[in-house]
C-alpha cells in the first residue's frame, strides 16, 4: 500500500511519520508546496519543534517515509491520499474573520482530479467546517475521466507538545465515511492503518458530517472550559479567592473533572480560535444567531482576557510602562512547541510596544526572526529585542512578564534574576507557574492570573 500526505505541517509531518513507524509495508510520502519546508524535514533540524519527533523521523526517513515536492508523481502512486493542507480564517470577503478560507483544500482537489490516474481514497485529515467532503467530492467527481474517488474525514485530535505521545496512544481515532458499500469499505481500509498499533475499540466510524462536526465541537468544548476558568480568574482577583484552588476544587468532581481547567494569560494556537470561528459561522449560516452568540462568547472571553492581563501589568507599575524595560519569557503558544499561531504573547508584546515599553522576549525554541515578524511583520522596532536567555533577558527590566509554561522557567534562580532587575522588580506570571510567595520573599511584587 502507498500513502501520500499533501502538507508537511505539524499536523501532516507527525501523523505521517507515526504511520510509516507503525506500519513499515507502508511507502509513506509526504508532499509539500514549500521547497524549504521539505529541505527541512530531510535535514537535521526539522522545521518543527515536538518531544520524540526526531527519533521517530530518524527510524522511518529513508526507509518507508520520504519528504518530497513533487505533489503530483506522489498522488499518482498513492492509494491513500490525506490533504492536511492548512485552512486559515478567511481574511477577506463573505465570512471575513470567521468562516474557514478553503482555497488551499479547493486547490488540492483540483489537483488531485487533474492528475490521479486511478480510484483513491482521499482523507480530510485538515480541520474542516462541516459538508467540505461534499465540496471536495464535486471537484473530484468532475474530473471528466470516470475515476471513482472515495472522501473520508480523519480529523486529528493530537495537540502539540505531545503529538507523538498523542499519536502513539490516542483516545479515539475517528472516521467517518459515506454511508455506502464503497464508503464502508473505504472506511474499512483506512481503520486496518490504525489497527495496527490503535485498540479496535479506539477506532469509531461515523458518518461524514459527523467527523466533521465533531473536530470543531471538540476544540469548541475543550476551549470553552479555559474560557470558563479564566472568567472565574477575574473574579478571583476581586474577591480574593485563588483560581487555582478553585480549579483544583471543582475539578476534583469526576463530572468536571481536572483537565483543561488551568487558569492562563488565554488559550492560543492553530486550532481553537479558528475552529470556534468556524462553528459560529456555521450557527449563523444556518439561521441559529442564539447558539452563534453563546460559542463566539468564548472567544471573545480569551480576547478580553489578554487585554486584561496587559492592563494589569500597565496598572501594577503605574500606568506608564514607555520608556520602561519589560522582559518575556516565552513566546510558543504552550510549552514543547515552536508553533506561535495565534499564541497570546503576540497580543500582549504588541500591547506593550504599542504602550512604548521596550520588550525583550525570550523563548528555548521560537527562532528570533519568527518572533520579529508576529510582533512587527516587516517593520523593525527600536522598542523590540530578542535575548538568547531568561538572564539576558531579564537585565535591567522593570518587569518580568511569564506567557508560555516551559518548564526551565520554573528552575530559574530568582534570586540571580531580582539582582540583575531594575527596583521595584515586578513578576507577572500569565501561566501560573511560579511560586509566588517564595518570589515575594525575595523581594519581587509577583502577580498571577486570578491571584
Ligand atoms: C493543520 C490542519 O491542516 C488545520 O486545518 C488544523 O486546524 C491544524 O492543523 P498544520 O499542519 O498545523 O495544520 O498547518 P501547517 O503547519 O501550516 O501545515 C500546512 C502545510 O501545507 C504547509 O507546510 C503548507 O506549505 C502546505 N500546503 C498548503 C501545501 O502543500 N499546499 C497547499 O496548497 C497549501
Ligand atoms: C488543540 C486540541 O487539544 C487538539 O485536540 C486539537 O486537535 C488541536 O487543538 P493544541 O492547540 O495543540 O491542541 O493545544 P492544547 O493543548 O489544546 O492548548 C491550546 C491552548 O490552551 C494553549 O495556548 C494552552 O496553553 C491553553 N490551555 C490549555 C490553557 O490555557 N489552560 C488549560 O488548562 C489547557
Amino acid at each position: 500500500m502507498k500513502i501520500c500526505c499533501i502538507g508537511a505541517g505539524y499536523v501532516g509531518g507527525p501523523t505521517m511519520a507515526m504511520i510509516a513507524l507503525k506500519a513499515p509495508d507502508i511507502e509513506v510520502r509526504v508532499v509539500d508546496m514549500s521547497a524549504a519546508r521539505i529541505a527541512a524535514w530531510g535535514s537535521d533540524k526539522l522545521p518543527i519543534y515536538e518531544p520524540g519527533l526526531d527519533e521517530v523521523v530518524r527510524k522511518t526517513r529513508g526507509r518507508n517515509l520520504h519528504f518530497s515536492t513533487d505533489v503530483k508523481g506522489a498522488i499518482q502512486e498513492a492509494d491513500i491520499v490525506f490533504v492536511a493542507v492548512n485552512t486559515p480564517t478567511k481574511t477577506y470577503g463573505v465570512g471575513a474573520g470567521r468562516a474557514a478560507d478553503l482555497r488551499f483544500i479547493e486547490s488540492v482537489a483540483r489537483t488531485i482530479a487533474e492528475c490521479a490516474n486511478g480510484p483513491k481514497i482521499i482523507v480530510e485529515k485538515s480541520t474542516i467546517p462541516v459538508k467540505t467532503a461534499e465540496t471536495i467530492k464535486d471537484i473530484l467527481a468532475a474530473n471528466g475521466r470516470g475515476i471513482k474517488f472515495q472522501v473520508l474525514s480523519n480529523p486529528e485530535f493530537l495537540a502539540e507538545g505531545t503529538a507523538v505521545a498523542d499519536l502513539l496512544s490516542p483516545d479515539r481515532v475517528l472516521i467517518g465515511g459515506e454511508r455506502t458499500a464503497e464508503g464502508a469499505a473505504a472506511v474499512k481500509v483506512l481503520s486496518g492503518v490504525y489497527a495496527r498499533w490503535v485498540p479496535k475499540e479506539r477506532i469509531i466510524t461515523t458518518n461524514l458530517w459527523s467527523s466533521e462536526l465533531s473536530k470543531l465541537v471538540a476544540n469548541a468544548f475543550l476551549a470553552q472550559r479555559i474560557s470558563s476558568i479564566n472568567s472565574i480568574s477575574a473574579l478571583c482577583e476581586a474577591t480574593g479567592a485563588d483560581v487555582d484552588e478553585v480549579a483544583n476544587a471543582i475539578g476534583m468532581d469526576s463530572r468536571i473533572g481536572p483537565k483543561f481547567l488551568k487558569a492562563s494569560v488565554g488559550f492560543g494556537g492553530s486550532c481553537f480560535q479558528k475552529d470556534i470561528l468556524n462553528l459560529v459561522y456555521l450557527c449563523e449560516h444556518f439561521g441559529l444567531p442564539e447558539v452563534a452568540a453563546f460559542w463566539e462568547g468564548v472567544v471573545k472571553m480569551n480576547d478580553w482576557q489578554k487585554h486584561r492581563f496587559t492592563v494589569k501589568i500597565l496598572a501594577a507599575l503605574y500606568n506608564s510602562v514607555a520608556d520602561k524595560s519589560i522582559a518575556v519569557l516565552g513566546f510558543a503558544f504552550k510549552k514543547d512547541t515552536n508553533d506561535t499561531r495565534e499564541s497570546p504573547a503576540i497580543t500582549v508584546c504588541r500591547n506593550l510596544i504599542a504602550e512604548q515599553a521596550r520588550v525583550t522576549v525570550y523563548d528555548p525554541k521560537v527562532p528570533a526572526e519568527e518572533i520579529r515578524r508576529d510582533l512587527l511583520g516587516e517593520a523593525e522596532s527600536p522598542l523590540l529585542t530578542i535575548a538568547g536567555n531568561a538572564y539576558d533577558a531579564a537585565k535591567g527590566a522593570h518587569a518580568l512578564v511569564v506567557l508560555t509554561e516551559w518548564d526551565e522557567f520554573k528552575a530559574l534562580d530568582f534570586g540571580r534574576i531580582y539582582e540583575a532587575m531594575s527596583k521595584p522588580a515586578f513578576i507577572f506570571d500569565g501561566r501560573n507557574i511560579l511560586d509566588l510567595d517564595k518570589l515575594r520573599k525575595i523581594g519581587f511584587r509577583a502577580t498571577g492570573i486570578g491571584k
